[in-house]
């Protein structure tokens, strides 16, 4: 059965590119961006990778730890990784897990059985400290994930469980976002004693406080002393 936001992220033990990791010890008190891609020396899963070790300082800011897993071996991972740094222009970071038999992939849901039964699917989960599931995506084998969405959701996540928000379609950090539903007019104002815009009686735009930087292409912006 396939994982959903709000579960539990199953623990586990897999061995990866540093070594024997145990999944919820690892994490320690960081989210994880946890994500499977279908192989080593293949070009979308090499920019993917090189991606995310761009936006190391992204993460780290976010207090968000990168974990990959495919089912190439330790060797093929730390091959490839030569290739990702010298083509994508960084310097790896992520631990990579191997996973040749399948089953931590499958306990994930990360072998899509309709498109290919050998190899991991493009599946991500974003997991936070108390080791839920806050967010969970998967993208075709021919399309590569959009990380700047990826650090947005987290951005969301991070605003809306700090206060009484909602975000609106295509929200980015630093737009107005919208009092939740939960709160009628009255508890509204206790929140929100600036006042809001109200579109309609269940649409209340408020602006936020959210200083980091939408995630742009290639470049990572967000000014680390913006974010807390
Ligand atoms: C790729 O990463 O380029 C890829 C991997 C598997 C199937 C198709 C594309």
């Amino acid at each position: 059965m396939q994982l959903q936001i709000g579960d539990k992220a199953p623990n586990f033990v897999a061995y990866t590119t540093q070594g024997l990791i145990n999944f919820h010890d690892w994490m320690e008190d960081s989210w994880a961006m946890f994500f499977s891609h279908p192989g080593d020396f293949t070009p979308v899963c090499t920019t993917e990778l090189g991606r995310t070790a761009q936006l190391e300082l992204e993460l780290s800011l976010r207090n968000v730890k990168a974990l990959g897993l495919s089912t190439d071996s330790v060797d093929e991972h730390l091959a490839w990784i030569d290739d990702i740094n010298e083509s994508q222009h960084t310097d790896f970071f992520v631990p990579m897990i191997t996973g040749p038999d399948g089953v931590l992939a499958d306990l994930y849901g990360m072998i899509n059985y309709s498109e290919n039964r050998t190899t991991a699917s493009r599946q991500l989960y974003i997991v936070d400290e108390s080791k839920r599931i806050r967010f969970a995506v998967a993208y075709p084998a021919s399309v590569g994930r959009n990380f700047c969405e990826i650090l947005r959701v987290i951005d969301a996540l991070r605003l809306t469980d700090r206060s009484p928000l909602v975000t609106p379609a295509d929200w980015q950090p630093g737009e107005p976002a919208v009092i939740s539903p939960a709160l009628d007019d009255q508890d509204a104002a206790i929140v929100f004693k600036q006042g809001w815009n109200e579109v309609l009686p269940y649409l209340r735009y408020v602006d936020t406080d959210i200083t980091c930087q939408p995630c742009q292409k290639k470049v990572a912006i967000t000014d680390p002393e913006a974010i807390s």
